[in-house]
């Protein structure tokens, strides 16, 4: 029961990331260079731009990484690193620093899945939390509703038939110009918004109980925006920010909270960048309280991309017994 250090890496969209964790729990180090600046200029994220700027990043953020955490590379235990899913360019210049490092160091190299990367973020502050338990993963590029059977052992019961949760958040904010990303935007419009000013359906087409669709819900608002234009009416943008979040954080709360009740869990864990959304939080809470349900999330830092979850995915992984070979690759469409 030696101490294991991993240096983890994460590349997968607009985040330069490197972190050193300990035993899978405690960061030592959390390093994050965002592009988020550049990519505004274009509204979103340019996969080109992205993988250019990960690769003028990625060893001063490494570099950074070992020294704020005071260690040395070859006092490091393993090195896990994302390999899907997410954009294949972004992805490959983690992979191969990497793989490089891992060679050179001689040290196990451990392949993580992003998404159980966002679910272990929930670990790193939360030293009861423990599988089984029920977990919302909501992002920019994903919307599961999962059953984390044990460490890196996941059971689907929802998914997005459409548009991920953040992405809407994204669509809506950027029809009312309130620029990329448009979550956090929403999130701080909405707060001196009336959040029954506006009805948004909350409708959901086939699938199975637990699955979502966000589609519908962004057409509503992107109806009302066009309609408000052509009568040469205002939109209050507040009110349109608090019932457009109001509808999203109805569906996902009711959904994830059934899921756990009929699956007899009583932990519920949310992940992922929508995952700070301080309505969303305050929703699960409360609906949460309720139903005798423990409710856990991470810190904000830790909802959107960083390498800590990766470190802490990694090492489960790697106490596991799992080991990536020098043929790793990214591979842009992971499944979980
Ligand atoms: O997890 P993440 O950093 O990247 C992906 O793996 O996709 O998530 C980014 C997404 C973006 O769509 C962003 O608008 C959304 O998370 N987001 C939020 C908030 N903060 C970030 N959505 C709603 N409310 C927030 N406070
Ligand atoms: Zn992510």
């Amino acid at each position: 029961d030696e101490d294991v250090y991993i240096l983890a890496i994460e590349s997968s969209c607009d985040e330069t990331a490197a972190a050193v964790v300990k035993n899978g729990r405690e960061v030592l180090s959390n390093v994050i260079s965002s592009q988020i600046a550049l990519h505004t200029l274009y509204g979103g994220v340019v996969p080109e731009i992205a993988s250019r700027k990960h690769i003028e990043k990625i060893n001063q953020v490494i570099r950074e990484a070992l020294k704020e955490a005071s260690m040395t590379l070859e006092e490091m235990t393993a090195i896990a690193v994302t390999y899907g899913p997410g954009l294949v360019g972004a992805l490959l210049v983690g992979v191969a620093e990497a793989k490089a490092i891992a060679y050179a160091a001689k040290k196990p190299l451990v392949g993580v899945h992003h998404i159980e990367g966002h679910v272990s973020a929930n670990f790193i502050e939360h030293p009861d939390l423990e599988p089984p338990f029920v977990c919302l993963i909501v992002s920019g590029g994903h919307t599961h509703l999962v059953i984390v059977k044990d460490y890196g052992e996941f059971e689907i019961i929802g998914r997005t038939m459409d548009d991920a949760a953040g992405e809407a958040f994204d669509k809506v904010a950027r029809a009312v110009g309130l620029g990329y990303p448009g979550g956090p935007k929403v999130d701080k419009a909405a707060k001196e918004g009336n959040p029954h000013a506006m009805e948004f359906p909350r409708a959901k087409v086939g699938g199975s109980a637990y699955d979502f669709s966000f589609s519908g819900m962004k057409s509503a608002v992107l109806n009302y925006i066009n309609q408000a234009q052509m009568k040469g009416e205002e939109i209050c943008v507040p009110d349109l920010a608090a019932s457009f979040q109001n509808a999203v954080v109805d569906v996902l709360v009711s959904r994830a909270v059934a899921a756990a009740k009929e699956y007899g869990y009583d932990k519920l864990a949310i992940a992922g960048g929508v995952a700070s959304n301080s309505a969303l939080r305050a929703g699960m809470k409360a609906a949460c309280e309720k139903e005798g349900i423990r409710f856990y999330y991470p810190s904000q830092i830790f909802c959107t991309d960083n390498a800590a979850m990766i470190g802490a995915a990694g090492y489960y992984e790697y106490i596991n017994g799992a080991r990536a070979g020098w043929d790793l690759n990214a591979v842009p469409n992971l499944k979980l």
